[in-house]
């Protein structure tokens, strides 16, 4: 079995929990790059089957070779496309999306959601982790209608990562501020695990220093 950094584990683990909900079903790995995570899913059966896209088509050689490899030819398909470009979403897909910023996620979000019927969007789960900009990520997410279900942190080689699990409900709603650049499930974990306590502190010293040339953080802060 394959062995993940812990970056990678982490958003694994939320793939568990997605399956959990939805039952057996696909997983579509967006800028898989090397393959490792589909890779997991397969061996773990976590996913009947893998659909790997990358834009360039170098990783995406790396992910076929990979998965090829392993014996999972049958069981996987990687494209050379721009998010999910020329993928149709089916009901029990699990959409992850990680290593990215969070304007490109959010770029691809908007085309892959834009034409989806209701019951495939309200039957699929969002595993995002977002790079930087995970604040504009929460707000979108927030405006689109998908719900909050999780927000794992975990620190790998010193760097803080949030990997972030939703579902569609449609119904749009507002997070406050403090939920937008810290995040709702990162907050009602306070004080419960020490490592988002550690993440949390660590946001507050980058957005402290943010604040001095940013009025939204600033009153973010200020607003407690
Ligand atoms: C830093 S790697 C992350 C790989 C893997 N998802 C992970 O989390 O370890 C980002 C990958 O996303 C790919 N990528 C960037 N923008 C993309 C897009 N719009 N559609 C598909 N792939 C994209 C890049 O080519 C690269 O291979």
């Amino acid at each position: 079995m394959t062995d993940l950094p812990v970056r990678l584990d982490t958003i694994f683990h939320e793939v568990c929990n997605a399956r959990g909900d939805l039952g057996p079903g696909r997983v579509l790995d967006v800028g898989s790059d090397h393959g490792l995570l589909s890779l997991k899913c397969l061996e773990e059966d976590m996913a009947t089957n893998v659909i790997c896209t990358d834009i360039r088509p170098d990783p995406a050689s790396k992910s076929k070779l990979l998965l090829e490899q392993s014996g999972y030819k049958t069981r996987s398909e990687v494209k050379v496309t721009d998010g999910l470009n020329g993928v149709s979403v089916r009901a029990g897909d699990v959409i992850v999306i990680a290593g990215m910023g969070g304007l490109n996620i959010i770029d691809i979000l908007t085309r892959a959601m834009g034409g989806l019927a209701e019951d495939i969007k309200s039957n699929i789960e969002l595993i995002l982790q977002p790079q930087k900009s995970t604040d504009l990520v929460r707000r979108y997410l927030a405006d689109n209608g998908f719900e909050f279900l999780d927000e794992t942190v975990c620190k790998d080689r010193d760097i803080f990562y949030n990997v972030l699990r939703l579902r569609f409900t449609g119904q749009s709603y507002s997070l406050e501020l403090r939920q937008v650049y810290y995040g709702p499930k990162n907050l009602e974990r306070k004080g419960k695990d020490s490592l988002t306590d550690e993440y949390l502190e660590h946001l507050t010293e980058v957005f402290t220093v943010r604040s001095r040339g940013n009025d939204e953080i600033r009153a973010m802060l200020q607003g407690g």
